[in-house]
């Protein structure tokens, strides 16, 4: 199989999970990016029995509305049943990169507003170690350099991700070259950083359960006791 069909066969999975948890009056949070577009798709099955959704970016939200799913907004639905989405990059602790579609800051909100959070992701976002994929830094922009400046003493190698503009009006630096060895700790020094939104590591609230496309199937893979 190739890539976009591990990514097809983890939103039918992951489809397949929260149907058979349905229940009245659920309510989703849902994700952003290709994989999330799948499950999107495959939502569109039970429209008629959700509550309705929480979306992660103004991208996923538009999805959803033009398949008929209601979009809530987050402050109005409380707590989540599930939140599925995608990562860039996650380990055997299902903690994870996030961030690549610029939408981190609304979808480490609904990661906290829900019970549980089902990752979905293809095998080549499967690691030893966080920190191939560039770590994305949300800032607001005045904050920018300053940001880049610090997060270069923590020996990252910032890169203003140009152009990019998120959904919240800030911007993103992408930060190269890291071996992140303990992602809570790097987590919560980013987040100390002035200016800085939030950060791309999930690790403080990190998956539940990683539905991950294999080319011998899809494995549902429970986070290791660290
Ligand atoms: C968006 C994300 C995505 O979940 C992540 O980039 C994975 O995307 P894709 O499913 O397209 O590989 O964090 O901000």
């Amino acid at each position: 199989m190739n890539q976009d069909e591990l990514k097809q066969a983890v939103a039918k999975a992951a489809f397949e999970y929260v149907e058979s948890r349905l229940e009245k009056d659920m309510i989703l949070g849902i994700g952003t990016g290709s994989t999330a577009n799948l499950f999107i798709a495959e939502l569109a099955k039970i429209k008629n029995d959700l509550e309705g959704t929480v979306a992660s970016s103004e991208e996923s939200a538009r999805r959803l509305k033009e398949l008929g799913i209601p979009v809530l907004d987050s402050n109005a639905a409380g707590e989540l049943e599930i939140y599925v989405d995608g990562a860039d990059e996650t380990n055997e602790y299902l903690q994870l990169i996030k961030g690549g579609g610029a939408a981190l800051t609304r979808e480490k909100i609904i990661a906290a507003t829900a019970r549980e959070f089902v990752c979905i992701a293809d095998e080549s976002k499967w690691v030893k170690i966080l920190g191939t994929f560039p770590l994305p830094v949300e800032v607001i922009p005045m904050a920018r350099s300053h940001v880049a400046r610090q997060i270069v003493k923590l020996g990252g190698d910032p890169v203003w991700r140009e152009g990019c503009v998120t959904d919240n009006g800030n911007h993103i630096l992408d930060v190269h070259h890291l071996q992140i060895m303990e992602p809570r700790k790097l987590e919560s020094e980013l987040n100390q950083i002035v200016g800085v939104v939030t950060n791309g590591l999930f690790a403080e609230r990190a998956a539940d359960r990683l539905f991950l496309g294999t080319s011998s199937g899809v494995e549902e893979i429970l986070p290791r006791d660290s």
